[in-house]
C-alpha cells in the first residue's frame, strides 16, 4: 500500500481509556466492556451511527484474559456497544502490534472500495488474566496441580523462546545503549508525560474518555486519568533490580501491565466531505513486517524506515515520531539506528519522540497501546498547527507496525 490512495484516508475520531496500574479497579472489567467504552464514544463524537460503520477490525492479545468472556471478543463488543447485529467484525492478535493491524487492514478494505468507514479497537486487561489450571478438566489422579501464569516473563517459554526483557536487553547492550541509558530514558518518559499533563493535554473529551465503574455496594468509581506516571530519580532507577534475567530491563525502565482501550474511527475523505467532518489526521502509509524474535529492539526502526519510503517522506521532514517504550530499549536502539551514526540527528530525533512520555509512565495494555501511539501522535501535530509523524510498534517474536500521519 502506498502513493496517491492512501491521501484519501482519513482519521475522524481517536479516543481511549485511561491506562491503568497494575492493582486498579480496572482489573475488575473485562476487556470487553473498555472496548465497549471507547466504539461507543469514537461513533458518537462524529455523529456517526453505528450501522455506518462497515467493518470493526478488533486487536486484543491477553488471550487468558479474553477467555474469561469466552471468544470473538469483537463480535460481543459490538454487539454491546449498539452496534447492529449485520456489522462484521474480527479479532485479530498480532501482540502489542494489533490495533495498528487493525487499523491497516480497515485501510486496506477503504482502499479496495469494500468499505466506506471502518473502525480499528485495540482492548487488553492484563491484570485481569487469570492463572490457567491446565489438566483439571479430565481430573488429577496423583500428584500436584499447577497453575500457569502467562504474564510471568511474557516470553512464551513454554516453546522455547527467551523473555522478551532479555533479548531487548541484550541487543541494546550489543548497540551500545547501556543501562544508564535506558533509566536516562525512562526518567525522560516520566517528566515528558508530568509536564503535558499540567499542560493539560492528557485529557478527558480530547484522547481520553472518563471510564465509570459501578460497584456492587456504594458510589461508582470514576477513572480520569492514566493510573501508573510516578515521579522518580536517576538515583531511584538505579537501585532498581533487572527482571527476568535481562542484563538491562528493570520495573524502571520497563512500562507496567494496564489494562486500557482505544477506538480509531477512519473513513474515505469523501466521506467525510459528505459529512462536513474535519480529519483528525491523513494516513499516509502503513507497514507490517517481521524479524527475528531477538531483534525486537530494532523492528520499530526497520518499520519506520520502510512505512516513509512506502510513503515517499524522508526522516528529515518527520516532525514527530511515537516509538512505543516496550522497554527504554525500544526507541533507544531504533534511533540509533536510524540516525546511521549521526550523533546531531540522533539528539534531532530524541528531541521529536515521545514528545509527552511513553508507555514506561502511562503503561502498556498490549493490544492497545498501537491506538494510543497512533492517536496521540495525531492530536499532538493538531496541537503544533499540523505536519508528518511516524508512529512505530514492536510486537512479541519480533514483529512490527508502523504507520505515518499527516495533519
Ligand atoms: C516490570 C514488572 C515485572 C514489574 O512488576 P511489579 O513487581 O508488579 O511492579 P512494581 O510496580 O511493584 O515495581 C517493582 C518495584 O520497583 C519499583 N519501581 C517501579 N518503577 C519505579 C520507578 N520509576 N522509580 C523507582 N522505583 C520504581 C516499585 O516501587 C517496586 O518497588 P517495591 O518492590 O519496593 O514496592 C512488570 O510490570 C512487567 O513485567 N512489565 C513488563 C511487561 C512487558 O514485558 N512489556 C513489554 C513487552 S509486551
Amino acid at each position: 500500500m502506498g502513493g496517491k490512495a492512501l491521501e484519501e484516508v482519513v482519521i475522524v475520531s481517536a479516543v481511549r481509556t485511561p491506562f491503568s496500574r497494575f492493582d486498579s479497579a480496572m482489573a475488575e472489567v473485562a476487556s470487553v466492556d473498555l472496548a465497549v467504552t471507547v466504539m461507543r464514544e469514537a461513533v458518537a463524537r462524529v455523529n456517526v451511527m453505528p450501522e455506518e460503520v462497515d467493518e470493526i477490525n478488533y486487536g486484543s492479545c491477553m488471550m487468558a484474559e479474553l477467555a474469561l468472556q469466552t471468544d470473538i471478543p469483537d463480535r460481543q463488543a459490538a454487539l454491546l456497544a449498539g452496534f447492529p447485529a449485520e456489522t462484521i467484525s474480527v479479532t485479530l492478535d498480532r501482540a502489542c502490534c494489533s490495533s495498528l493491524t487493525a487499523v491497516r487492514l480497515g485501510l486496506r478494505a477503504l482502499l479496495a472500495g469494500e468499505a466506506e468507514i471502518c473502525m480499528a479497537v485495540g482492548a487488553d486487561n492484563m491484570p485481569r488474566a487469570p492463572h490457567l489450571a491446565p489438566g483439571l478438566r479430565h481430573g488429577r489422579r496423583l500428584g500436584h496441580v499447577h497453575l500457569l501464569d502467562g504474564l510471568f516473563e511474557l516470553g512464551y517459554g513454554a516453546k522455547g523462546f527467551a523473555p522478551f526483557a532479555v533479548d531487548a536487553g541484550e541487543v541494546a547492550v550489543a548497540h551500545g545503549v547501556s543501562r544508564e541509558m535506558q533509566d536516562a530514558w525512562a526518567l525522560m518518559s516520566q517528566e515528558r508525560y508530568a509536564r503535558a499533563r499540567a499542560a493539560g493535554k492528557y485529557k478527558i473529551g480530547e484522547e481520553l474518555v472518563e471510564l465509570v465503574i459501578p460497584r456492587r455496594r456504594g458510589a461508582p468509581v470514576h477513572i480520569e486519568r492514566d493510573e501508573s506516571p510516578r515521579s522518580t530519580s536517576l538515583e531511584a532507577l538505579a537501585k532498581l533490580t533487572p527482571i527476568y534475567g535481562s542484563p538491562t530491563v528493570t520495573p524502571g525502565n520497563a512500562p507496567p501491565m494496564s489494562a486500557g482501550a482505544g477506538a480509531i474511527l477512519f473513513m474515505t475523505r469523501r466521506q467525510a466531505d459528505k459529512r462536513g467532518l474535519t480529519p483528525l489526521a491523513v494516513i499516509r502509509g502503513s507497514v507490517a513486517m517481521a524479524t527475528d524474535p531477538r531483534e525486537i529492539a530494532v523492528i520499530p526502526a526497520l518499520t519506520i524506515r520502510k512505512v516513509l519510503e512506502r510513503a515517499g517522506v524522508h526522516l528529515g521532514d518527520i516532525d514527530l515520531i511515537e516509538i512505543n517504550e516496550a522497554f527504554a530499549a525500544m526507541p533507544l536502539v531504533s534511533l540509533k539506528i536510524l540516525a546511521e551514526g549521526d550523533e546531531r540527528l540522533l539528539s534531532a530525533l530524541h528531541e521529536k519522540t515521545n514528545v509527552n512520555g511513553g508507555a514506561i509512565a502511562i503503561g502498556h495494555p498490549v493490544g492497545a497501546s498501537a491506538s494510543r501511539i497512533t492517536m496521540h501522535l495525531a492530536y499532538e501535530l493538531r496541537r503544533r498547527g499540523g505536519g508528518l509523524g511516524v508512529a512505530a510498534i514492536c510486537g512479541g517474536l519480533g514483529q512490527g507496525e508502523a504507520i505515518v500521519l499527516e495533519v
